[in-house]
């Protein structure tokens, strides 16, 4: 197509394979059928009220009923106001009277160590832990940094927070002493939990040195508690640092839940914006529990015969919600990974869901590429026959990416759910209702119950079916987030000022003729070719779609006669990285989607420089595609020799 209005974005990518759902797939707790599915959709969006307080009456446990389900409009909406309500009962305490002795989760360290954590296990650990916050003087309304590695402490670390009504700010254990001296000031926080260290790859991870690093630079931090994990040597500052394992000693295991306000602030956490620094999404405590809750059984059907994996670092939103707070909030059993997938080999992954019988695994594009890459025989050599259901997150998944997960490790009878979300959201917004929604490879298909979002273009009108756009949100839903921690203006600057009164995700999306969506990437993300708005994802895709490429990241820059040229960063599977190579990507391209995609650059590269996250840093990418100087920060790169290679091939 060639629509060149203002606000739209072309949409050149051509998929028709459908997967009907497999027969074989009976869903255990989510919607049966497609029409029950969409009675309950059309029901939120006609009488959201009623829709959410009923789930809210029925799916949570309450110390003092709401006097309203919701009021206020975007971004002022607020939640099940005059009802009293804590998060760590809904995680705990509600599963003693019978499931008690199930597990809850079932942690291996990196090294190979295990432990498993039954609901009473957790629970007592949790009433042990929030009894020592107390003690160390932490209130109801504090801030509390947790800086740890994927350990079971974390969670307990968690949930104790929740019970007293401290908010917890986590910050992910890759982040380095400068990150967590900006979190604590800006969440003023007064203490930080954390370990001695923690593994990765089988080396040590400095974490007590740099939360002593960041302490010369955050006054507002009074006292620090570490967690043993690998034994490294620290230093303990007396009356400052206390071990975890003595302050736990003689601890009472009663410790009652505060009853707190249906909007107190659960957690911070932290997420990159475009420009400055990181904004502190801030979520609160019902509507984000009864969020996590609902979206968890309609999108994972994760029923109490599952054993579900999230492979997610608790230090991300997908940790918070898919990990923690959603599956403990359905009883469920939960698999926690300490570790790196490559470690000791590339078979981890496979060899641990064989080992514990994993029936839902939940990854990301970036993690699936690189089994991609690592090769068949790493899944091949592991019995994957448990698994019933897949999903991922975190960035579109080009759909030969797709193909591959569904065939080598679902066995072709794993519906895959692709879930768009995003840290202010708190929970899935789109995804396939699995045994329900028939899939198409690249699409998250249909938004969820209480979910009503659109396709604009720059002025606010809706766009119709196949045209690129921004997606939006037109109606509140009970867990998104409700301010930037400290920054109310720049909350409603970022999310509800190019819109009035509506949520917009920063993202491009389509839908296509079956009311599916199709996620084109951030806008910012976005190409300007001779007048052609193109998604970056787009030629990614293309380029993947290649048998020699593993990965690929595209970026645009200043072209004299186009606007914006587009350069291709490669990694091979396959094949030599040489001229010839070049002129064979250049044509594939051309050919999966048209001359105005040519590539004018391509450059080879042994690995794309990613944040600890994963994701593709495409700010240093668009300032190597144009020969400047990397401006601002790169200190969350996870590897940064890969800059020094990306600069020398500029051979093109
Ligand atoms: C951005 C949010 C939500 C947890 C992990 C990321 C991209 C996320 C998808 C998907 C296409 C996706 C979007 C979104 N994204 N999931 N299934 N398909 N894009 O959280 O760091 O807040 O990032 O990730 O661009 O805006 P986040």
């Amino acid at each position: 197509m060639s629509d060149t209005q203002p606000g739209n974005i072309e949409n050149v990518l051509q998929e028709d394979r459908r997967f009907p759902p497999p027969a074989e797939f009976k869903p255990r707790v989510s919607f049966k059928t497609n029409a029950e599915y969409e009675a309950a959709w059309n029901r939120a969006k006609d009488d959201p009220a009623g829709f959410w307080g009923e789930l809210a009456k029925e799916n949570l446990e309450w110390f003092e009923p709401f006097t309203s389900v919701m009021s206020g409009d975007m971004p002022e909406t607020k939640w099940f106001e005059g009802g009293k309500i804590n998060a760590s009962v809904q995680c705990l305490d509600r599963h003693l009277e019978k499931n008690a002795n199930k597990a809850a989760i079932i942690w291996e360290g990196e090294p190979g160590d295990t432990r498993v954590l039954r609901y009473q296990d957790l629970h007592r650990e949790v009433c042990k832990f929030a009894n020592v916050l107390k003690r160390l003087g932490i209130e109801t309304g504090d801030r509390v940094t947790i800086y740890m590695p994927m350990v079971p402490e974390l969670v307990i670390a968690m949930l104790a927070c929740a019970r007293i009504g401290a908010t917890h700010s986590i910050i992910f254990a890759g982040f380095s002493a400068e990150a967590v001296a900006d979190r604590n000031n800006d969440a003023q926080a007064k203490l930080v939990i954390t370990a001695d260290a923690g593994w990765r790859r089988g080396k040590e991870v400095p974490l007590k040195a740099a939360v002593d690093e960041s302490l010369e630079k955050s006054p507002s931090v009074e006292k620090v508690v570490v967690y043993q994990r690998t034994g490294a040597d620290v230093t303990m500052v007396p009356d400052r640092d206390y071990w975890w394992h003595e302050l736990m000693e003689n601890e009472s295991t009663d410790c009652e839940a505060v009853a707190l306000d249906s909007e107190h602030p659960l957690f911070i956490l932290y997420t990159s914006g475009s420009t400055g620094k990181p904004k502190g999404v801030l979520h609160t405590t019902a509507g984000y529990m009864l969020g996590t809750t609902m979206t968890t059984r309609w999108t994972f059907d994760l029923s109490d015969e599952d054993t579900y994996w999230c492979t997610a670092d608790i230090g991300w939103i997908t940790g918070h919600s898919y990990i923690v707070y959603g599956p403990l909030s359905n009883g469920a059993t939960s698999v926690m990974y300490e570790g790196a997938p490559n470690w000791p080999d590339e078979g981890r992954f496979w060899e641990l869901v064989e080992k514990y019988q994993v029936s839902i695994f939940y990854t990301a594009p970036t993690a699936i590429r690189a089994f991609m890459k690592w090769g068949d025989q790493w899944p091949g050599k592991a019995d994957l026959s448990s698994l019933r259901l897949l999903g991922t997150v975190g960035e579109p998944i080009n759909p030969e990416a797709w193909m591959w997960y569904h065939e080598v490790i679902g066995g072709e009878r794993c519906p895959i759910v692709d879930t768009w979300w995003q840290t202010e959201t708190g929970g899935i917004m789109l995804t396939p209702v699995p045994g329900v929604t028939e899939t198409k490879p690249g699409s998250c298909t249909k938004p969820l119950p209480g979910v009503v979002p659109a396709i604009f273009d720059e002025q606010g009108n809706a766009l119709e079916i196949n045209q690129g756009g921004l997606l939006v949100m037109t109606q509140p839903w009970p867990h998104m987030l409700r301010t930037l921690y400290g920054d109310h203006d720049r909350f409603v600057e970022t999310y509800f000022s190019k819109f009035e009164g509506i949520y917009f995700a920063g993202d491009g999306a389509r839908t296509d003729e079956d009311g599916y969506y199709w996620i084109l990437g951030r806008v910012d993300d976005v190409l300007n070719v001779s007048g052609h708005r193109l998604s970056t994802m787009e030629v990614e895709s293309a380029l993947v779609a290649h048998e020699a490429v593993a990965e690929a990241a595209v970026v645009g820059f200043p072209h004299d006669l186009k606007g914006e040229g587009i350069c291709c960063f490669v990694t091979l599977k396959s094949g030599e990285p040489n001229a010839e190579m070049k002129k064979e990507l250049t044509a594939h391209v051309r050919k999966q989607i048209g001359a105005i995609a040519t590539p004018d650059q391509i450059r080879f590269a042994p690995a794309l420089p990613k944040t600890r996250s994963g994701k593709i840093m495409r700010r240093l990418l668009r300032d190597i595609a144009a020969g400047r100087e990397t401006a601002g920060d790169t200190t969350t790169l996870e590897d940064s020799n890969i800059l020094a290679a990306l600069r020398k091939n500029d051979d093109s």
